[in-house]
């Protein structure tokens, strides 16, 4: 197990990093070529992914440090174009660490596939018969992907919803142990094999048959408890920290318009890691969200509470990613990450993934209840602007440091200033 916590690792040059890499997680120069070049998928492959291809993306991979999650250290790779994510989430985690890391655990790898059967005449009826029907149901299902049954998983059960307003229609969910995959195709595939016996048994007629990324039988929960006197920092007492940790949390529990932006925080990190390992982030998202309006209203992903002295924080929320199949294994980059992260399953890598986003939560709350988020943005967001006005990588911090200082963090302002720079070394 190699230790997450990696001092002054920020502070280091890009290179000096790759070398900490080597000696900490036995990376070859062939994984670290594949890191620098950023595009490393090739544009063939890319054109194999989707229709139209032009060309290749990339975006920055950052190091989550000093996780430790159910005792074990993890050094998290969060691909992320936003500043501060990958800072705070590290410095929040640094904090539970010293607090004894997160605890986790995670539901085995159920996902929802869902079949529409509309026109069915006795509701009642189409329910006995489908029940009765389980075993052949279940069994058809497992015919279609023989695979993942021979994994340990595969469909096991049926439970059937009926609608009557505004609507009329029955809804039989088949419910599938996708174990380390995230199985949308595997599910798709099964809820389009049983849809003509699910018509022949209730003489209705089958529309969609699709999963549903409400994956609520697959849920990732993760729990931190921090001494309140280790919160504190930056003029704030850890009273202080805590309370307005508590208070953030409390109106986005009771606030939509709040909760949304709370659980974006939230997402941040954990959609992060879920491009770093190949993982579809957008239905990881819509599970999250839905999740969120489970009792009718949208509320916060976290909660925060203090009891003796303590700040407690735990989240909990549908985690559909999966470590084999689907895009996990397309990227070259996700293979390399995957050696920096050393997850050995599906629910492991999600009680990771859950602990990242609480302590996402827990770096926006604490900021934004103390000294207001901007200006940690700030110094990020002038290097930033530096970056895109063409500053060289030997003048950012200069640049950056200037626009600050005149309060002013927009591309015009850093050409400014580097041809101020400039000016000043010709003389
Ligand atoms: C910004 O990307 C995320 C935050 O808005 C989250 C929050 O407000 O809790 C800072």
């Amino acid at each position: 197990m190699t230790d997450s916590r990696i001092p002054g690792f920020y502070r280091l040059a890009f290179q000096e990093r790759h070398h900490e890499l080597v000696k900490r997680f036995g990376l070859t120069e062939d994984d670290l070529a594949i890191l620098s070049e950023g595009s490393s998928l090739d544009p063939g492959r890319a054109d194999k992914m989707v229709e139209n291809c032009v060309g290749v993306f990339g975006l920055p991979i950052g190091l989550g440090l000093n996780f430790i999650v159910n005792d074990k250290d993890y050094v998290v790779p969060m691909v992320v174009e936003e500043p501060s994510v990958v800072a705070a989430v590290s410095n929040m985690a640094k904090t539970v660490r010293v607090n004894g890391g997160f605890s986790a655990d995670a539901d085995p790898g159920i996902m929802i596939a869902q079949v529409q059967v509309v026109d069915v005449a006795d509701h009642a009826q189409a329910i006995r018969d489908l029940t009765a029907a389980e075993p052949q149901l279940v069994a058809l299902a497992n015919s279609k992907n023989p695979n993942m049954v021979a994994r340990g998983g595969g469909a096991h059960g049926i439970e059937l919803r009926s609608f009557e307003t505004p609507y009329d229609m029955l809804v039989l969910h088949l419910l599938v142990d996708c174990v380390d995959a995230m199985g949308a195709n595997a599910v798709n595939t099964m809820a389009e094999g049983i849809a003509p016996l699910v018509e022949d048994i209730t003489g209705g007629r089958v529309y969609l048959r699709i999963l549903s990324n409400l994956a609520d039988r697959r849920c990732a929960r993760a729990r931190c408890s921090v001494r309140e006197e280790t919160l504190a920092g930056k003029g704030f007492s850890g009273d202080e920290v805590a309370q307005g940790i508590v208070q953030a949390y409390r109106f986005a529990a009771i606030d939509p318009y709040r909760a949304a932006t709370h659980n974006k925080g939230v997402m941040n990190g954990i959609d992060a890691v879920a491009i770093a390992t190949g993982n579809d982030w957008r239905s990881i998202e819509a599970g999250a969200h839905a999740f969120a309006a489970r009792e009718g209203r949208y509320t916060s992903l976290t909660r925060w509470w203090r009891a003796d002295g303590i700040l407690h924080g735990e989240i909990e929320l549908p985690m559909a990613i999966g470590t084999v199949g689907g895009s996990t294994g397309v990227h070259p980059s996700i293979a390399v990450l995957r050696k920096i992260l050393n997850v050995s399953s599906a629910q492991e890598l999600s009680m990771v993934m859950a602990a990242v986003g609480l302590a996402q939560n827990m770096g926006a709350l604490r900021a934004l209840a103390t000294e207001g988020i901007q200006r940690g943005h700030m110094s990020l967001h002038a290097r930033q602007a530096a970056l895109a006005a063409g500053v060289t990588d030997t003048l950012v911090d200069i640049v950056a440091s200037r626009l600050i200082e005149r309060g002013d963090i927009k591309v015009d302002a850093a050409r400014e200033v580097l041809a101020e720079l400039e000016a000043g070394e010709g003389q």
